[in-house]
């Protein structure tokens, strides 16, 4: 498997404070890769810096088959070239209907000046119905986005990340808040987008976590504690300790 994203001796410090330490680990193109790891092990930290919200003191993060560095780039360029973040906060706009909702990123994907001259052709309209299918938000397209349950307002934002056509998918904390249903719900659109671009999941909830059936890196203290399936990680002393002494 070719890499698509390649970290080596990542380091960042806030005030003195390693956050990252030395991360070196890679993500392959189409796949689907969890994170896990304690509170302030460096997850979040890590999405800021491939996405270029933060800088690091030291190391290298490679993108796709030419090799950039993503260190230095702003994040417009970094969104531009290929890499989509999900936060944990729906941005939809609320009193715009689901299917306004993706519209308005399918048109953001044009240059701006012409989404001023903009009028929706049937492609586009057959590319949002796309879209909502994948996130199973097929029957919802004309409900005002404001009264989604929250899970469907967090699948309306992943498909409107999908309108941008994303190599590389960063989702933080997908299952807080949502019921069993839309976990699984939401593991299913996960699966289903990694067949064809990489999706990185960062997860607290182990169960979440086993569905995706993917391989599993523990970050501990903002390096890799250890990298495999989840019943590898979580077998591993040095993990099992890291949980337990928290
Ligand atoms: N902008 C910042 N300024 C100062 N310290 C920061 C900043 N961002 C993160 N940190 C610190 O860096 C460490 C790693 O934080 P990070 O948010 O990446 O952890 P995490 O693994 O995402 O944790 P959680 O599971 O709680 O979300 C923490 O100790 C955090 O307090
Ligand atoms: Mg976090």
């Amino acid at each position: 498997m070719s890499q698509l994203l390649e970290v080596s001796g990542v380091s960042v410090s806030f005030d003195g404070f390693k956050a990252i330490n030395n991360l070196s680990f890679s993500i392959g193109e189409a796949e689907m890769r969890a994170i896990i790891g304690p509170n302030g092990a460096g997850k979040t930290t890590f999405m800021d810096i491939v996405t270029g919200k933060t800088k690091p003191n030291a190391g290298t993060v490679l993108w796709g088959e030419m090799s950039r560095n993503l260190i230095g780039m702003n994040e417009a360029k970094i969104a531009r070239i290929g890499v989509g973040r999900k936060f944990q906060r729906p941005t939809v706009f609320e009193d715009q209907s689901v299917f306004d909702n993706l519209m308005m990123a399918v048109k953001n994907t044009r240059a701006p000046w012409s989404v001023l001259f903009f009028k929706p052709k049937f492609k586009d309209i057959a590319k949002v119905e796309e879209l909502a299918s994948e996130i199973g938000l097929s029957d919802q397209l004309k409900r005002k986005s404001g009264e989604l349950s929250h899970g469907q307002k967090q699948w309306l934002e992943i498909g409107m990340l999908l309108a941008q056509d994303p190599r590389l998918l960063l989702v933080d904390e997908p299952a807080a808040g949502m019921t069993l249903a839309e976990r699984e719900h939401t593991t299913d659109i996960l699966k289903r987008t990694a067949k064809t671009r990489a999706v990185v999941v960062v997860e607290h909830d182990m169960e979440f976590v086993r569905r995706l059936e993917c391989k599993v890196t523990v970050l501990h203290e903002g390096s890799v504690l250890a990298e495999g399936s989840l019943d590898h990680v979580t077998a591993n002393p040095q993990v099992i300790e890291v949980y337990l002494g928290r």
